[in-house]
């Protein structure tokens, strides 16, 4: 069974608030025809009001990179899927490596995010992906498995439509070093089956997992070509219209 390809677009802590708008402006120009795929892109928080205007009317949806585990409070600094629901962003980031590696999200916080995504009403992207260190001592599969299983850890098959799994190696994020396609391939078979453990063979079907790790536009279509890999999930190519344009219209 071939998913529905789902291309996205990660700003992380790039552009600003006019290179934003002109950037998503010329994405949904762009996209206006190619409706056999999904598309996001995930700006920074203080541009989400604005971009989300920006793109309304279009099939480019719009997602936050993170988002508190708490409902509402005293959190200062943070932003809850409440207030990403209510100026219109439809999906989050959970656990990106960045969000892991630089800033100490465990296994356990990712978890809370991603329950407390589910239940503010957002589609959750769960990133995993092993460091260089753990692929080399071939524990790639213990890594990505336990960061998949406690991730996931409360969330019932009946919220799966809203949760997608974003493989990034870290070692290929933006390093301009890709996973090849047998490699993506293979840890993207083995996710599937964890996933079929976890719920059952169709649920594991449908839902889709990601590759990122320096996704352009000249490997996107190898890539989007191995059975298991269900869309992109891209960092630097996806701050240029033309770039990000070319990954979503691969063929
Ligand atoms: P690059 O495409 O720049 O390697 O970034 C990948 C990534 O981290 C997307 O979330």
């Amino acid at each position: 069974m071939k998913r529905k390809p789902f291309l996205a677009g990660n700003w992380k802590m790039n552009l600003d608030r006019k290179s934003g708008v002109e950037l998503v402006r010329a994405l949904r120009d762009g996209v206006g025809g190619v409706g056999d795929r999904d598309i996001a892109v995930f700006p920074p928080f203080v541009y989400l009001d604005e971009i989300v205007r920006a793109a309304a009317g279009s099939n480019v949806r719009v997602g936050a990179q993170n988002l508190c585990d708490e409902k509402n409070g005293a959190f200062t600094g943070e932003v809850s899927a409440e207030m990403l629901r209510d100026v219109g962003v439809t999906h989050v980031l959970v656990g990106h490596s960045e969000r892991r590696h630089l800033f100490g999200e465990g296994d356990e916080l990712c978890n809370r995010k991603v329950v407390r995504g589910l239940a503010g009403g957002l589609h959750v992207i769960l990133c995993v992906g092993e460091t260089l260190d753990e692929r080399d001592g071939a524990r790639t599969e213990q890594v990505i498995g336990r960061q998949l299983t406690k991730g996931l850890a409360g969330v019932d098959a009946g919220s799966l439509e809203r949760i997608t799994i974003a493989y990034e190696p870290v070692w290929a994020i933006g390093t301009g070093r890709n996973a090849t396609p047998a490699q993506a391939g293979e840890a993207h078979r083995y996710l599937r089956g964890v996933l079929s453990g976890l719920y059952d063979e169709r649920a594991a079907n449908s839902i889709r997992i990601q590759y990122g790790g320096s996704v352009k536009p000249d490997n996107v279509a190898t890539l989007m070509a191995v059975p298991d890999v269900d869309g992109a999930l891209v960092g630097g190519a996806a701050l240029k219209a033309d770039s990000f344009l070319a990954i979503v219209r691969y063929n």
